[in-house]
């Protein structure tokens, strides 16, 4: 083989009900189900090329070089890719976010599904997307979800994720209320095993996630905003309570990040309806209507300590981009 090429557009998603903790830390595979929403304006784009020129795996991030542990992670997904596609040539990965990376804002998500996507399309492997979103699911379970567009939910001890709605079924509008630009001190699978390890409320949080899981989903069906607000704040709580009673605790708010969501409670109590989701990092993600999303979005750059508010709807599945588009991979 000399050289074999694919991109791929991948885009963030924000989990409506959260995953937090692994039922099998060999196998990634989720202690609870999760249900998210994949979204337009947060995309990555990912170039893998498998050439015999290497003599090793690269990773680069936005033009700079990736050692250590991404590009551990990096390998070991492209190592199954190979075993699958029985070659053992070496690809140089190159990816760019155009949001911020490792900081609670679902990189790895994207990334991991770009890189997944990309590496099946460049050796030619004709695989399901399913099949894709389960090599995702490996390397990063949420991962999986960030394949298909729209509402995605990933089950409990799944190894795949499935598609819930397509984009179109429910247009809400996601605010990212952006606190910070710096990448988070403790990244989630060391965050989910230290909270399953000390946590008292971690086995409260496992046993009542499938049920927050179950109102999330039946109100994203049924398009009903008010049954969905209190579901997806619930859990994204319940979620962070097991993870403050961790020891040592494990805080990933700010006080931005309860400025935020004092913010939204405020626009709830005059009549409009939006609420929040906070994941592994300090930035809250608000959920509303279109019709709502200019004066949410207004009301949340006001809000003291946050830097910007991303904007976006509901996005498509993972694409494969033609050959020599000109895309900002340096
Ligand atoms: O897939 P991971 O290991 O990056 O974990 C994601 C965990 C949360 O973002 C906090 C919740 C979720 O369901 O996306």
């Amino acid at each position: 083989m000399s050289e074999k090429v694919a991109t791929v557009r991948t885009h963030a998603n924000i989990a409506l009900a959260k995953y937090w903790g692994k039922a099998d830390i060999a196998r990634n595979l989720p202690a609870v189900p999760s249900l998210s929403l994949t979204l337009a304006g947060m995309r990555t784009t990912t170039e893998v090329r498998f050439t015999s020129e290497l003599a090793a795996d690269e990773l680069w991030l936005s033009g700079k070089p990736q050692p250590g542990k991404p590009l551990e992670r990096a390998s070991k997904l492209l190592s199954e890719v190979r075993a699958l596609a029985g070659v053992r040539t070496f690809a140089r990965v190159r990816s760019h976010n155009d949001f911020p990376t490792a900081s609670g804002l679902a990189s790895s998500a994207s990334g991991f599904a770009a890189l997944a996507l990309a590496a099946v399309k460049a050796l030619d492997l004709r695989l399901p997307l399913e099949r894709v979103t389960a090599l995702a699911r490996a390397a990063s379970a949420s991962a999986a979800r960030s394949l298909y567009g729209g509402y995605v939910e990933l089950l409990a001890s799944a190894e795949h994720a499935t598609r819930v709605a397509p984009p179109e079924h429910w247009p809400l509008t996601m605010l990212v209320a952006v606190t910070s630009e710096a990448a988070k001190d403790t990244g989630s699978t060391d965050g989910m095993q230290h909270t399953a390890r000390t946590s008292p409320y971690y086995a409260s949080w496992v046993t009542d996630a499938p049920r927050l899981f179950a109102e999330v989903k039946a109100a994203v069906l049924a398009k009903d905003f008010e049954r969905l607000a209190p579901a997806v704040e619930q859990s994204a709580l319940a979620m962070h309570a097991s993870m403050l009673a961790a020891s040592p605790a494990l805080i990933y708010f700010r006080p931005a990040t309860l400025a935020v969501i004092e913010t939204v409670r405020d626009l709830r109590r005059a009549g409009t309806a939006a609420c929040f989701t906070i994941d592994a990092g300090p930035h809250v993600k608000v959920l509303v209507e279109p019709k709502d999303a200019a004066l949410v979005r207004e009301r949340l750059a006001r809000a003291p300590g946050v830097l910007r508010v991303l904007e976006s709807a509901p996005g498509p599945d993972a694409s494969v981009l033609p050959q020599g588009a000109p895309e900002v991979l340096s």
